[in-house]
């Protein structure tokens, strides 16, 4: 099981992270990973503070520059490289 952390702290939901959890959903369901991948909500991870993007994990690694805007593209990379 892959586990996604998104942070549902104010700064990333100020900058659209409830956004990328529908796009996150959006790519499990596309792509038949309901069996496959654990969405999660997590409190602030320090990546507004680092300024380094929203605050995003996949299996405990902070996944840095993710907008609201890229969010699609960059989990979609990130996760294909480890489901394939
Ligand atoms: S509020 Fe999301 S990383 Fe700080």
């Amino acid at each position: 099981m892959v586990n996604v952390e998104i942070c549902i702290g104010s700064a990333c939901y100020v900058k659209g992270s409830s956004q990328v959890v529908n796009q996150l959903n959006d790519l499990i369901k596309e792509n038949h990973w309901e069996d496959k991948i654990a969405v999660k909500g997590s409190f602030c991870m320090k990546a507004c503070q680092n300024h380094i993007g929203l605050g995003i994990r996949i299996n405990g690694n902070q996944i840095e520059q993710v907008t609201a805007q890229n969010a699609k593209e960059v989990l979609s990379r990130e996760l294909f490289k480890i489901l394939s």
